[in-house]
């Protein structure tokens, strides 16, 4: 059974007598103990399509509907707000880019930490907290509960976060680019951690990112999306040894390399469509090499190519075919 499952996820959201067509027909699944890496530029939806996983859009201004959207298969949709609470942080946790403003500047660390336990446990007792510090790694864990967060750095603020959203020991994380507002070196040590929790709790995944190079170190499967629809999804080895969709492939050639003789870096010239102006036919037309009229008229569907690798794009053709 999967961990997770999401079918057709449409979301909509009406400003002023326009409507921005944010999510168009998004579908994934994760299996228990996976990471799923949705990657794709800013703008294209990852963020709203987590929130709505998470039931934390508002609606109005937002319009969701989806076919199916179940955890461990019990059926989100037919939960209200109340219920949909209490599975939040219980079952299913959230980190976000910038910890500072998930964390309340008024609270220690450690009354913040012991929160996020007892807002679905009764029991507790001080030490908790500390072992929740203990499990991130943060140094001297006795002193911190006692700090306010902005006598944490970045890094150390960041950990704080993931031990609140592990606490209650969800079998699901979303995770929304929570290495982005870090510097690299802080950065290459969040990943170790979530490295580290993946192979130690029997926890699945949903990491959020435009950095194909972050993804690399830590998913097993890649959903690419862009202007609101995945356009490919397949194994990361897959996608790193043969992308298909023509924005995966420029998204790939972006990525600066370590190895090799040297070039100039590529740039994917354009930016995403907005989500109020979406041209007809395939999104990506205006910025790709491969374009034909047709494509300019007919959005293509995600289709399978090969073995678990989908791509909507009319000019890549199945394997063997
Ligand atoms: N409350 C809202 N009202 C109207 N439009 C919104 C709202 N929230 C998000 N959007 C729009 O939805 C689209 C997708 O936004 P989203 O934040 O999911 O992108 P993203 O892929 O997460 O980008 P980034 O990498 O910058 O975080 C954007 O065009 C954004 O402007
Ligand atoms: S459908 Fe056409 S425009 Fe869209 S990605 Fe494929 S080749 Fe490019
Ligand atoms: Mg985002």
């Amino acid at each position: 059974m999967s961990l997770l499952k999401l079918e057709d996820l449409v979301i909509d959201f009406a400003v002023e007598g326009r409507v921005a067509h944010v999510a168009r027909g998004v579908s994934l699944t994760i299996a228990p103990r996976e990471v799923v890496g949705l990657v794709g530029e800013s703008g294209c939806g990852k963020s709203v399509v987590s929130l709505a996983i998470m039931g934390l859009l508002e609606t109005p201004p937002a319009r969701i509907a989806a076919a199916e959207l179940t955890l461990n298969g019990k059926d989100l949709l037919a939960l209200n707000n109340r219920q949909r609470r209490a599975i939040r942080g219980r079952e299913m946790a959230m980190i976000f880019q910038e910890p500072m403003t998930s964390l309340n500047p008024v609270y220690t660390i450690g009354d913040q930490v012991r929160e996020a336990y007892l807002a679905h446990n009764a029991d507790d007792d001080a030490s908790r907290a500390l072992a929740a510090l203990d499990e991130v790694h943060i140094p001297n864990a006795k002193n911190i509960v006692n700090c306010y967060p902005h006598e944490l750095s970045g890094g150390m603020k960041q950990r704080v976060m993931i031990a609140m959203a592990l606490i209650c020991r969800p079998s699901l994380l979303l995770a929304d680019e929570p290495t982005t507002a870090l510097d690299v070196t802080v950065q290459a040590q969040i990943l170790a951690l979530l490295r580290e929790i993946r192979a130690t709790q029997k926890m699945g995944m949903l990491f959020i990112t435009h950095d194909l190079g972050v993804i690399a170190e830590l998913a097993d499967r890649v959903c690419v999306m862009y202007a609101g629809r995945i356009v490919e999804s397949a194994p990361a080895a897959k996608i790193f040894a043969a992308p298909r969709h023509p924005y995966t492939r420029a998204l790939l050639k972006c990525v600066p390399k370590m190895r090799g003789a040297r070039e100039r870096l590529y740039n994917l010239a354009g930016t995403v469509p907005s989500p109020f102006a979406l041209p007809p036919g395939c999104k990506f037309a205006p910025r790709c090499e491969w374009a034909t009229p047709e494509c300019r008229q007919i959005e293509p569907d995600l289709r399978a190519v090969a073995d678990e690798h989908c791509v909507a794009c009319r000019q890549v053709k199945a394997s063997g075919s």
